[in-house]
């Protein structure tokens, strides 16, 4: 403006007449890009319509409706490959999503990855989109998130769990005389980040015993997702990253909210483990610290594991149990192969113990449900977008070889590529867990391939995968050898947003009785 004003009123005309064709030039060149793609009216000139689905909060449902209608099956149609907004693709094939995650020439793209960061200015594992830099990271974090170096990992599950099922027992179960309504949303959060606080910070942070959203941190991350949502879709997430604003309007351990309070929580845990030499513990962040994370790096990646390590799999374990709940015949068969567990000694008998990891995976139906749930409710709905590589490169997608042109970028489109038909049979979207049991193997193998990239691919494939198939795998056994659920307001089952590709769920009521004579 003050650029304007200091010119003659003729070459400020002029110098808006040249702006203005840079940008028209810009908006043809990579329309021209990406002709070759469909997508929904105006994506191939604008970002609005992207902009306006993440502003809906359910893009998820977008994409699987772009990809649906614009990347398969169609004579003209570049395979499984749709556009979203002017530089950016999405694809539901499982081939070219691996490629993509495995070829050392694509990136993890800026625009997309910038929103994740959580502080001012600070990568994490999670929102590092230079190759080399993340490599570096991920190989100290690592060890820390497998067995080996992490030796009470199952142990701290079973415990929290302990906490949950004492909770329930303690407080919310219902009768025949009485209904008490339990958030199953909200419970379950509380789990996910008693787990979480436990293996990645060496202490929970006892919600579950205090049935309390302790230093309101639930409230705050959901407000947190939601401003990080509304500024990717508006253009604005950079000004968390603004020299000077930024530092005002990121998070900060210094400020008084939820969120704020739940970083100096957390930054205090971790302090005080770097401080003690002593501490012989052998934990995730014992292990971490002896890769070499330290000061803000460490704390760094303690807190993004809270946030990576919660929503996630909150959502993973409401969705298997809503998915339970509604459907009477998986419900049954399925308390069936608990109940026999239990009598055979497949399980620990009641009271004297909680399933082992080993016996879950050994329970075929408790298997096919989970695998089933996590693909008709893929828990976490990111985009992922890749930098295609500056030259372009060619995927071959279903016999066909598709330029993807550099300069442009392709994402995940979940919901198309777990809901497909020609992958898991005609009726891929209801949830029918037999489909893991009856499949020929050629067919299953495809079908577990393309289940595994709910977690990711590669050199980018989740660290935390062995943490959550834990807890979910021994929540459902343990709620169904212990309790029957039933939904209290069945026309409303939950209130589920879309926010960055994770889920705020809430408001899962549930009425849980005492199981008897089983
Ligand atoms: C059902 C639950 C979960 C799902 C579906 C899930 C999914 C994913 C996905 C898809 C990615 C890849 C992101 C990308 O390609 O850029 C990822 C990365 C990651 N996840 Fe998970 N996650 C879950 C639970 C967890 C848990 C419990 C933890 C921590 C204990 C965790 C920690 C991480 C970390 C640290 C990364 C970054 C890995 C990297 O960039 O190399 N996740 N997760
Ligand atoms: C993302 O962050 C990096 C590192 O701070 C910066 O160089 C880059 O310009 C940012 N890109 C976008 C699109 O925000």
């Amino acid at each position: 403006m003050v650029l304007i004003a200091a010119l003659s009123g003729q070459s400020a005309v002029l110098l808006c007449g040249v702006l203005g064709l840079y940008y028209v030039l810009r908006v043809i060149a990579n329309y021209a890009k990406l002709k070759k793609f469909r997508g929904p009216a105006w994506t191939g000139v604008s970002s609005w319509p992207h902009s306006m689905a993440m502003l809906r909060l359910n893009c998820h449902e977008w994409y699987a409706e772009v990809s649906r209608k614009y990347g398969s099956n169609h004579p003209f149609a570049p395979g499984p490959i749709a556009r979203v907004a002017p530089t950016v693709l999405i694809t539901s094939s499982p081939e070219v999503w691996m490629h993509v995650n495995n070829k050392p020439g694509y990136k993890r793209s800026d625009w997309y990855y910038n929103a994740t960061r959580i502080e001012h200015r600070r990568d994490n594992v999670f929102s590092q989109t230079d190759n080399e830099k993340h490599e570096r990271r991920r190989k100290q974090m690592a060890p820390g998130y497998s067995g080996r170096e992490n030796t009470n990992l199952e142990g701290s599950v079973d415990e929290r769990l302990q906490d949950f099922l004492d909770l329930i027992r303690s407080k919310y179960v219902s009768s025949s005389d009485q209904v008490v309504p339990v958030d199953m949303a909200k419970k379950v959060q509380f789990f996910t980040l008693d787990v979480i606080s436990t293996v990645g910070l060496g202490k929970p942070f006892g919600m579950l015993q205090s049935d309390y959203d302790v230093d309101d941190y639930l409230q705050s991350s959901e407000e947190g997702l939601a401003i990080g949502n509304t500024a990717l879709a508006l253009g604005f997430s950079w000004l968390t990253q603004a020299p000077f604003i930024g530092r005002l309007v990121a998070p900060s351990p210094k400020n008084n909210n939820g969120f704020g309070k739940m970083m100096a929580a957390c930054f205090r845990l971790v302090d005080e483990r770097a401080a003690s030499a002593t501490d012989k513990r052998s934990d995730m962040l014992a292990s971490f610290i002896r890769h070499g994370l330290a000061g803000d790096e460490l704390r760094s990646e303690a807190l993004e594991q809270i946030i990576a390590g919660s929503d996630t799999t909150a959502g993973a374990i409401r969705g298997a149990l809503l998915h339970i709940m509604t459907n009477p015949r998986v419900y049954h068969k399925l308390q069936r192969e608990v109940d026999d567990a239990v009598r055979d000694g497949r399980a620990p008998a009641t009271g004297a113990g909680l399933i082992t990891a080993g016996q879950a995976k050994q329970l075929p139906y408790l298997q096919a449900v989970t695998a089933e749930a996590l693909r008709v409710w893929p828990p976490v709905v990111n985009i992922f977008p890749r930098d295609i590589p500056a030259g372009g490169d060619t995927v071959v997608v279903n016999g066909e070889s598709v330029f993807l042109p550099g300069g442009a970028c392709i994402g995940y489109s979940a919901y198309a590529m777990h809901h497909s038909e020609e992958i898991h049979g005609k009726d891929a979207a209801a949830f029918r867990p037999e489909r893991w049991l009856e499949a020929d193997p050629a067919r299953l193998a495809v079908m577990h391939r393309t289940n595994d990239l709910i977690f990711g691919h590669g050199k980018f494939q989740c660290l935390g995968k062995p943490v959550a198939q834990l807890e979910i795998g021994k929540m459902v056994f343990e709620l169904m050898r212990n309790f029957d659920l039933a939904l209290v307001n069945p026309t409303r089952p939950w209130n589920a947003q879309n926010y960055l590709g994770l889920f705020a769920i809430s408001d899962m009521w549930v009425q849980v009785t005492e199981r008897t004579g089983n």
